[in-house]
């Protein structure tokens, strides 16, 4: 194993690049990774149209929809409703006819809508004017019936909403934008419609096998062993799970009041007494416990890839740092250890990005390097 620095690949593992490309512009997801680290990787591991590419935490859905691009079958696993119904739905293919007749609908939907129920984050988010209209789009939006339909225009909503709200995602939190200049939601929900039209008539998608499901990375039951080809993937970072906030108003416009935020199966969140155990011949006892979580739960992940794979597959992980108030701990040397004592062969560690890490603005604690590490079994 060697660690080599590729500083130059630093904004390949960032959402940035995806802000200009068709269907992966779709949603800005800040934790996302880009097509183009994708589409590098793929080269990299020589990938060919028979094999199978896994990210069992696709998120909004970069990876499969890159392989789609690419051309080559691939499978995406993810814990949250919200960012499957995203990837799934940018990952379609759709009748663009059919895209303007539900538009029309749901533009010329008539209701009388009560603010009355609604969630006060809803309320504070958006102007009055803006929150009636959007509310009475999503009521029109449930009405149609075509599953891969509704979920696009959910897509659009989200996206018109997000360009129409009085906050900004700041960070780890929702804060108050400065400048009030707020744009009408029905204009920006028209213009994004047109754009996704534009979008799916610009596009090519490759006509190769792709599955989707919701589930969980600690269980890939729904996949058969030594069945995939290539991994790639990048986990929630250690000490870092603040994006169940900062999406709250999505999962609102979406789910309304049902408590479906699935922040419960985010890996990294319990640890037991059992768990340490497991752990303890990795000499990582002294850690603080979200780390011991974090660890425990990715040791069932990288099982489960090692399952999955078949030998001479290929992983890519793309990992961040936890940062501590009192350390950095490198994930990444600790997750390549777990990855060795299931089986896995390391390959090379790259980092790909540095900082440094600070407590109360000026106390430096450290340098928390982002990394991609290989794992071939
Ligand atoms: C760093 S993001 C991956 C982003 C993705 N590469 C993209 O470009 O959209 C990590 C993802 O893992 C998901 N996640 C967290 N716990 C999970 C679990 N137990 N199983 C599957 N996905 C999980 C989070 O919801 C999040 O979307």
């Amino acid at each position: 194993m060697k660690i080599i620095e590729r500083l130059d690949l630093g904004e390949y593992v960032t959402f940035k690049p995806n802000r200009d490309l068709p269907r992966h512009r779709w949603f800005y997801f800040k934790e996302g990774f880009s097509r183009d680290l994708v589409i590098y990787l793929l080269k990299k591991f020589k990938v060919d149209e028979d094999m199978w590419v896994l990210d069992p935490f696709m998120g909004v859905g970069t990876t499969p929809l890159s392989c789609r691009e690419y051309g080559v079958n691939t499978i995406g696993v993810e814990i949250s409703p919200l960012f499957k119904l995203i990837a799934q739905s940018k990952i379609e293919d759709y009748d663009v006819e059919k895209i303007k007749d539900y538009y029309r609908y749901v533009k010329d939907y008539k209701e009388r809508i009560d603010l009355g129920g609604v969630p006060p984050l809803l309320k504070r988010g958006f102007t009055k004017a803006n929150l009636i209209d959007i509310l009475k789009a999503r009521r029109a939006i449930e009405g149609i019936s075509e599953e891969k339909y509704r979920n696009l225009f959910y897509v659009a909503l989200l996206s018109a909403a997000n360009k129409s709200t009085l906050f900004i995602k700041d960070g780890s939190k929702l804060r108050p934008r400065r400048n009030r200049n707020i744009p009408p939601f029905r204009e920006m929900f028209s213009r994004t419609i047109k754009n996704f039209i534009r979008d799916i008539e610009e596009t090519e998608l490759k006509n190769v096998s792709y599955y989707l499901y919701q589930g969980d990375a600690r269980n890939l039951s729904m996949i058969d062993d030594e069945s995939i080809d290539i991994v790639i993937t990048s986990p929630p970072y250690l000490n870092k799970i603040e994006y169940t906030v900062v999406y709250e108003m999505e999962y609102l416009l979406l789910y309304g009041d049902k408590n479906i935020n699935p922040i419960r199966s985010y890996i990294g969140l319990t640890y037991s007494r059992r768990d340490v155990l497991k752990l303890s011949n990795l000499d990582i006892k002294e850690m603080p416990p979200a780390a011991l979580a974090y660890f425990n739960d990715m040791y069932q992940v990288l099982g489960e890839l090692y399952r999955v794979l078949r030998r001479g597959g290929k992983a890519a992980l793309v990992v961040g740092q936890g940062i501590f108030p009192d350390r950095v701990i490198k994930s990444d040397r600790i997750l390549a250890r777990i990855a060795r004592k299931i089986g896995f062969k390391v390959g090379d560690i790259w980092i790909v990005n540095k900082r440094i890490a600070v407590r109360d603005r000026t106390i430096k604690i450290g340098v928390a390097e982002e990394s991609i590490i290989f794992l071939y079994k």
